[in-house]
Parts: structure tokens; sequence; C-alpha cells
């Protein structure tokens, strides 16, 4: 048998969910480098990258978020399929779309980056908070739009409590234990 680490190539969706500055995509983006470093097919899709292109249409109407959703999952299980290991980071608040993500890829694992609002809103990477708070953007999740937590996720990553290389670890070994990464 080959010791290659990418001869039998398990394709996987690692479905990042989670609030508005959890931290998703710093995890995500790093776990892909470090696939892509020991040579495994990995690709990302964003949600502020996708919303540009594939989703530009769309806005954040429970209607429209869960259109973003339902695309964003027919290209990751078309992914999956054929052996990528594919990091997906959107907001996802709706427990019914997540489950639809989950069935029709199947390889799939939720992980959902757990962070009180109140520390998301201080990140505030893009003022969003700020702006969502002043009612400057309306239907803001964690402000003024719901998020339905995560219950049966392979992962909870406490993104206030470790720091991000001990998340990006935990994914790491989260994939190792599955088989998906040797
Ligand atoms: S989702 O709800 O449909 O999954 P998605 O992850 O694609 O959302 O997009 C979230 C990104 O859109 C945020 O990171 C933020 O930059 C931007 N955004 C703009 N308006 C909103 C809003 N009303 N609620 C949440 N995010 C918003």
């Amino acid at each position: 048998m080959s010791t290659d680490c990418c001869t039998d190539r398990k394709g996987v969706t690692l479905w990042f969910t989670g609030l508005p500055c959890s931290g998703k995509s710093a995890i995500a983006d790093r776990v892909a480098d470090i696939l892509k470093g020991k040579g495994y097919y990995a690709e990302r899709l964003d949600g502020d990258i996708v919303r540009q292109d594939l989703t530009r249409d769309l806005g954040f109407s429970k209607k429209d978020r869960d259109e973003n959703i339902r695309r964003v999952t027919f290209v990751a299980k078309l992914l999956t399929r054929n052996g990528v290991i594919v990091l997906t980071s959107f907001i996802s608040p709706y427990k019914e779309m997540r489950e639809h993500a989950r069935n029709q890829i199947g390889s799939f694992l939720e992980v959902y980056v757990k962070c009180p609002v109140e520390v998301c809103a201080q990140r505030d990477v893009k003022g969003m908070y700020q702006k969502a708070m002043r009612g400057e953007i309306k239907e803001f999740t964690g402000v003024s739009d719901p998020y339905e937590e995560p219950e049966r996720a392979e992962l909870v990553i406490e993104s206030d409590k470790e720091t991000l290389e001990q998340s990006v670890g935990r994914v790491m070994a989260k994939l190792g234990e599955l088989g998906f990464v040797k």
C-alpha cells in the first residue's frame, strides 16, 4: 500500500458556521493552507467571496440566505465527491439549511465556531456591528436577525477561549481521527 498522502483522496466538507466575526474564515483559511502544503486538494468557499459572484444577486432575508446556502451546498457536493476537502465559511444561521447541506453532501462535518455576540461585536473587523446597532444595516445576524445554534456539530470551537493555532490544531486532529488526512 502506498504511503503517499494523496493516492486515496477522501473528500469531505468542513462546514464552518457561526456569527459574523466569530473567526470562521481565519480558521478555515489556515486549515486550507496547511492541507495544501501537505499535498491535499483543498478548496475554500467563503461568504464574502461567494457573495461577490455566484450569489451576488442575493441579500440577507431568510429566503435569500437559504438560497445562498442552497447554491453553495451544490458546489460543495460536487467538489466533495471528487475527493476535495472543502472548507465553507458562511454564517448559515438556519438549522434547516445546515441539515440540507449535511444530507446533500454526505461526507460532512459541521464546525460550530462559538463565540459570544459581545466578543464578536468587540472584534467588529468590518465595523458592521456598529452600523447594525445604529440601524444602518438591517437584518444583521446577532443584532437584528437570528442565529440558530447547532446542536449536533462534530466540532465546537470556542474562539474566545482558544488561540487560532489551537483551533486549527483541533480541526486538523479531527480530520486525522476520521481518516481524511494522514
Ligand atoms: S449567510 O447568512 O447567507 O450564511 P454569509 O456568510 O453568506 O451569510 O455572508 C455574511 C457576510 O455578509 C458577513 O461576513 C458580512 O460581511 C456581510 N453582511 C452584510 N450584511 C449582512 C447582514 N445583514 N447579516 C450578516 N452579514 C452581512
